[in-house]
């Protein structure tokens, strides 16, 4: 590669993760790694999803980047700037353009205060008056599609849907580079989380936006990513184009992922038994592949050798038999 075109792929480059690793250590537990060598980058404008069952770590990095968990080790920048050294890298990410939203918007929200006071708080430092920051508040509520009629309401006032377009425009009103959604819209019903979707999809233009979006919710997923990201046990099975990874998961692991749901297992490749079992302890990983334990591909290697991620179809796939299985399984 040229100097050239790696300057290009490095301003392209909005978060740049090296290497993460994150410990939890409790004292009467042995430590838990719950995220292990995990890198990835996200470009620019693009969406990254992370994928993976419940217990696979997508929390974990999430919180380490924003600053809100530990990191054991690695490195987590976002353009070019170090976060994991900062001594407050909560306050390192939010000064650097990284914003959180979660699951639950009635926990992210002061319960005693009415919606513009919880949009422009995250802006009270620069000493707006009172007349200005209404005005912000209104502006924000605009890009949200809520309005004025809603700037005093109290979060109980609201339904779940537009609690959550709160928390979207306080995630909005420091203009943030990238925004993690940590299953920001999984506990919305169905249609509402459609049209939560459709913002943050047009949100994403008007506001030039870089998602990391977290949802074990599929359609999501498939409406959103540029590129797939697929997490198991701490580690990073799959890594590729999103179309790709949904398309023509890699991974035994993806695979029985996305085969779960019917309507993305468009080309009726052949399916793999359900996935068995459980997602195991990171306390106590498997050894070899993690996945071995559930994979119906496993043979001696994968008990005895972990896969590294290796070059397969424009991503990366973790696993001993990739070439093989997918081979065979084009030609059946
Ligand atoms: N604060 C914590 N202390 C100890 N273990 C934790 C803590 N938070 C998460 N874990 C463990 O780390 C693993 C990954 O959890 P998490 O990141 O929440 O996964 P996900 O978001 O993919 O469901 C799980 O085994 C979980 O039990
Ligand atoms: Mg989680």
């Amino acid at each position: 590669m040229t100097d050239q075109s790696n300057a290009a792929l490095a301003k392209d480059t909005l978060l740049d993760i090296e290497q993460l690793c994150v410990v939890y250590r409790g004292l009467t537990r042995r430590p838990v790694q719950a995220v292990a060598d995990v890198s990835f980058s996200i470009a620019r404008g693009s969406t990254l999803a992370l994928i993976g069952e419940s217990g696979s770590g997508k929390s974990t990095i999430a919180r380490a980047i924003a600053g809100l968990g530990p990191v054991e080790s690695g490195s987590i920048r976002i353009d070019g700037m170090e976060l994991t050294t900062a001594r407050d890298r909560a306050a390192a990410a939010g000064a650097h353009g990284i914003q959180i939203v979660f699951q639950d918007p009635t926990s992210a929200l002061n319960p005693r205060w009415p919606v513009w006071q919880s949009i422009v708080e995250p802006r009270l430092r620069e000493r707006l008056d009172r007349a200005t920051q209404r005005d912000i508040a209104a502006d924000y509520l605009g890009r949200v599609g809520l309005n004025t009629r809603h700037m005093d309401r109290l979060p109980q006032q609201l339904s779940g849907g537009q609690r959550q377009r709160v928390t979207i425009a306080r995630a909005l009103v420091s203009r943030p580079k990238l925004i993690i959604l940590d299953e920001a819209v999984s506990a919305l019903d169905v249609s509402v989380r459609n049209e939560v979707l459709v913002l943050l999809d047009a949100l994403k233009k008007s506001e030039q936006l870089t998602y990391l979006l977290i949802s074990h919710d599929m359609s999501a997923v498939a409406q959103l990513a540029t590129t797939v990201a697929v997490l198991y046990l701490g580690k990073l099975v799959e890594l590729g184009p999103a179309t790709r990874v949904i398309g023509q998961p890699a991974h035994p692991y993806s695979r029985a992922l996305i085969d779960a749901v019917p309507a993305l297992n468009r080309t009726a490749r052949q399916e793999l038994p359900h996935l068995g079992g459980e997602i195991g302890d990171p306390a106590q990983p498997p050894s070899g592949c993690r996945f071995h334990p559930r994979c119906p591909f496993v043979m001696d290697v994968c008990r005895r050798d972990e896969p590294l991620l290796q070059s397969h179809h424009g991503g990366d796939v973790a696993c001993h038999r990739a070439i093989e299985i997918n081979t065979a399984s084009s030609n059946s």
